[in-house]
């Protein structure tokens, strides 16, 4: 759909994710045990994506790699793909949106993307703000059903502690395509 060549892709995933991961692909995967079939049935063909993709494990164990893959993988294929770690997606909110103004608005705006990623989901740690708005990203992308691709360190129990249930319920839903990075084999 879009024709950026190779060249444009290794740049884009430069600028995204950082010079480490600007070749980063899917064919560096594996098996995984099984993982890799999951991602790949997740990614379907064309128009079929959907749904949230949820990454979670410890540090060093692969996430952002993935993210950069999959964004090399699928960014021809869909309108547009927005990538944000956490503490960007703040940075741009906070810069966004004046004292007065509706928050919302803008939070809409920075989601409005065909594909979302979110890397670091719930790394920045927890205020009531955060969590609010945390919890609006997610339900803004949820009930859209658009594609998202979100990255966590932290597991289902320590998000319901930090972050309470009902962001826990979103993220960790029965729909979404869940997979946990410690298993896999390339680490840091
Ligand atoms: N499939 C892979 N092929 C080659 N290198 C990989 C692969 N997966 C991860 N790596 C390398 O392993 C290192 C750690 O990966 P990455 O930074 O993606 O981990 P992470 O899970 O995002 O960690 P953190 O939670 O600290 O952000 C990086 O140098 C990355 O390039
Ligand atoms: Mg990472």
């Amino acid at each position: 759909m879009q024709g950026y060549s190779t060249e444009d892709i290794q740049r884009m995933q430069r600028s995204n994710f950082g010079k480490r991961f600007q070749s980063a692909s899917l064919a560096q995967f594996g098996d995984n045990n099984g993982d890799a079939k999951k991602i790949t049935k997740w990614r379907g063909l064309g128009s079929a994506l959907s749904g949230m993709l949820v990454i979670s494990g410890p540090a060093g164990t692969g996430k952002t790699h993935m993210l950069a893959s999959l964004y090399e993988n699928l960014v021809n294929d869909v309108t547009s793909v927005r990538v944000y770690s956490d503490r960007d997606l703040f940075r741009r909110l906070r810069a966004g949106f004046s004292q007065e103004g509706d928050y919302l608005e803008t939070l809409n705006g920075l989601l409005n993307h065909h594909v979302v990623m979110i890397d670091d989901f719930g790394s920045c740690g927890h205020t009531e703000w955060r969590e609010e708005v945390l919890l609006e990203a997610l339900d803004i992308r949820y009930r859209s059903m658009r594609p998202t691709v979100i990255t966590t360190n932290l597991n289902q129990e320590q998000v319901t502690k930090e972050y309470g249930e009902r962001i826990a319920s979103r993220l960790f839903a029965a729909d979404n395509t869940k997979v946990y990075s410690a298993t896999w084999t390339v680490k840091r």
